[in-house]
């Protein structure tokens, strides 16, 4: 049984924990679909005020739904589409405060208000986007988008 209790009340600290928990959850794993849904549960169970949290995977240049927890959302979204196709096609990361001001969002739940969007690279490859919805305006802050960058970074040698 894997129990990571990550509890902490300053962010650093949660980031952090959460970083290592990653790093334990993936370690000695080769395969990607594998550890991308163990990264999305981890993640899911240890930030607060998320609707969705999960992988879209750049399948032939195009990004296809991997892994994720929240409701059924949409499967295929092209490069430079919404938030995730701005992270895929510029591989910098999306913080969005309010996701209805933003040209093209994909409204897949119409419940989410804010969204952070990580690309993931290899090699200057692109692997996949992390994506987090949020019901809350402006969830996501630059401590949020740090420690998430640092996810990303675990989670490019493990998928
Ligand atoms: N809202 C995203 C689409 C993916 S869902 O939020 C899960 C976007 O505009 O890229």
């Amino acid at each position: 049984m894997y129990d990571f209790k990550i509890a902490a009340t300053d962010k650093p600290t949660l980031y952090r924990d959460l970083a290592s928990a990653l790093e334990a959850l993936v370690a000695g794993e080769p395969d990607g679909i594998a550890n991308m849904a163990n990264a999305a549960a981890l993640i899911w169970e240890s930030l607060p005020d998320l609707n969705w949290a999960g992988f879209y995977r750049n399948v032939g240049g195009e990004l296809v739904l991997g892994p994720f927890q929240g409701r059924a959302a949409c499967i295929r979204i092209p490069f430079g589409k919404g938030v995730c196709g701005a992270a895929a096609a510029t591989l910098a990361v999306q913080r969005v405060d309010d996701v209805h001001a933003f040209p093209g969002h994909i409204a897949c739940d119409a419940a989410s208000a804010s969204e952070l969007v990580v690309p993931i690279v290899r090699d200057g490859v692109l692997i996949a986007v992390l994506d987090l919805d949020s019901p809350n305006k402006a969830r996501f802050d630059g401590e949020d988008e740090a420690g998430c960058i640092k996810l990303g970074e675990i989670l490019a040698r493990a998928i």
